[in-house]
């Protein structure tokens, strides 16, 4: 009211310092004064009842030092008034100096009391030899008291501020001047029009507070998809953009038979030791898989078939049964494989056959369909298979390794697939998710042969990083199940969390999985990563 009130008398106020805040009888010159005016303006500002224009100012402030000072002196003055005039007494002694005016008085004085030609050495002692002196810094700092700063100039403040008997502080005055809204009334707009209002037609004369249409809404409290659900979206969308179907991925437990024996991997390989493997203490042992199967994986293993030689090693049935955290999907992919074949077997299909496989169509154009050229369907029919789930192995926990983590996996089987096939695919399927530069080396799988790592260019780090395991399924894994020996099934896996934390930018797995995940980066995080 009081700002409203004086732009009203004089139509400005050129410097807030000059208002008399009511209750006081001193113009408002401190800083605490000038804030309070200032949260006034602001609120005035917003209503456009006036504009203002902010002006810096420096002042200056005593330290506890210089105040002292102001009150007893400066230290030099001090002990030029302990000492007698030269001829007029007994000089004083360093001693009695430090006694008379204290230690540190005594210290910083005498020195600069020397160099004024204040005082001067009589024998062992000190005496005046100026007989009157004018206390320059004494006078200097009682002027920054009173008025905020030193006529004398700045480089005089300066040299008390390094003497540390001064501090600088910043502060601020206002220009104000009225607005396009300006009137005395203080009364706060309306914000609402009510029925009141309309009844009485109080409505003609308020003022309505403005719409303010640059505002921006409180953000709503959404859930957040993980970054790995986002990724395994996308990922999951390029399969199935791609035609394959999702294979069923929900037990975690397996047996060593569908994760191991029935891929081929020798049952002395160092994948299934204690050190790799969850094994289940209870229950331990699985139920007993089919037995024609069962026998046929495990004649190949010790004695070979199918034109292999097997390993000729003793089966050990325990071990085919032991129950297990799956290491790999590809545990899942093998029986799914295995039922894709259930027709080549000739045993009657399940219903739900139709929703993985391709029919009679066959993705390379090499599938003989009955009665085409006149040979007779042999059962098989061409599949594309994904998963994406998770696995378990016994890794020790760091930077890039948990012990549970995301496979993704493809499987496809067709008649005469080769290798070329494989990598073609694979060039196109790592594009997708714009991998733009792959690579294949050859690797090893028990399952697999020929079998490739792969190998994508990283730009930020600036080199190859591996992405992914593939190969070529074994005779000795597909022909035991029953498919056709020119059925070829090719498949590759690779990591989810690998791919998130390249897109995300993150670089301890432990960040993009528990109990240091952020829920904040998880409701900010990117959608669309590829
Ligand atoms: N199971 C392999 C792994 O865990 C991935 C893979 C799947 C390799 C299918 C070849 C074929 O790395």
């Amino acid at each position: 009211q009081l700002i409203l009130d004086t732009l009203d008398a004089q139509s400005t106020i050129k410097d807030t310092r000059t208002l008399v805040i009511p209750g006081n009888t001193t113009p408002a010159a401190s800083q605490d004064e000038q804030i309070a005016i200032l949260g006034a303006l602001n609120s005035l500002l917003s209503r456009d009842m006036i504009s203002y224009q902010t002006n810096e100012i420096v002042s200056y402030d005593l330290t506890a030092e210089g105040a002292q000072i102001v009150e007893q002196g400066s230290n030099e003055a001090r002990v030029w008034q302990a000492l007698p005039l030269k001829g007029q007494g007994a000089p004083v002694t360093p001693v009695q100096l430090k006694k008379a005016v204290g230690d540190d008085v005594a210290k910083v004085g005498q020195g600069r009391a020397f160099k004024s030609g204040w005082i001067g050495k009589e024998g062992d002692g000190l005496v005046k030899i100026a007989p009157e002196i004018v206390d320059v810094t004494q006078n200097d700092l009682q002027e920054i008291k009173s008025t905020g700063t030193l006529k004398s100039g700045e480089k005089v403040i300066a040299d008390l501020r390094k003497r540390k008997l001064v501090v600088q502080k910043k502060g601020q005055w206002f220009s104000v001047s009225k607005g396009s809204n300006f009137s005395t009334s203080n009364a706060k707009p309306e914000t609402d029009l009510t029925v009141d209002m309309l009844t009485s037609g109080s409505w003609k004369t308020s003022t309505f507070k403005k719409y303010n249409f640059e505002a921006e809404g409180i953000p709503t409290n959404g859930g957040g998809l993980h970054p790995l659900l986002k990724v395994r979206e996308e990922i999951r969308n390029i399969f199935l953009e791609m035609g394959f179907a999702e294979m069923p991925t929900s037990s975690f437990v397996e047996s060593g038979f569908w994760c191991f024996d029935a891929l081929f991997v020798p049952q002395q390989h160092p994948a299934r030791d204690l050190q790799d493997t969850f094994y289940l203490s209870d229950p331990v042992k699985s139920l007993p898989p089919k037995k024609e199967y069962y026998d046929i994986v495990s004649q190949v293993h010790e004695h070979g078939g199918f034109g292999s030689m097997g390993y000729r090693a003793p089966w050990v049935d325990d071990e085919s049964r032991r129950l297990l955290l799956r290491t790999h999907t590809t545990a899942s992919s093998a029986q799914m494989l295995y039922k894709l074949a259930a027709r080549c077997r000739g045993e009657p299909v399940d219903g739900d056959e139709g929703e993985f496989t391709h029919g009679a169509q066959s993705t390379t154009g090499a599938d003989k369909v009955e009665g085409q050229d006149g040979k007779k369907d042999d059962g098989f029919r061409a599949a594309k298979l994904f998963s994406i789930d998770r696995v378990f192995r016994n890794e020790t926990m760091d930077a890039t390794h948990l012990a549970e983590f995301h496979q993704v996996e493809g499987v496809v089987a067709d008649r005469n697939l080769t290798l070329a096939d494989l990598i073609g695919f694979m060039r196109v399927f790592f594009n997708k998710m714009g991998i733009e530069n792959v690579r294949f080396k050859p690797a090893y799988n028990p399952y697999t042969e020929p079998s490739m790592e792969i190998f994508a260019f990283h730009p930020m780090l600036n080199r190859w990083v591996e992405v992914g395991n593939s190969g070529m399924f074994r005779p000795e894994m597909l022909e035991p199940m029953g498919f056709p020996k020119d059925v070829r099934v090719h498949g590759w896996g690779l990591s989810l969390e690998r791919p998130t934390m390249i897109r995300y930018g993150i670089n301890n797995i432990r960040t993009l999985v528990g109990h240091k995940v952020s829920i904040e980066g998880i409701e900010n995080s990117p959608a669309v990563m590829f």
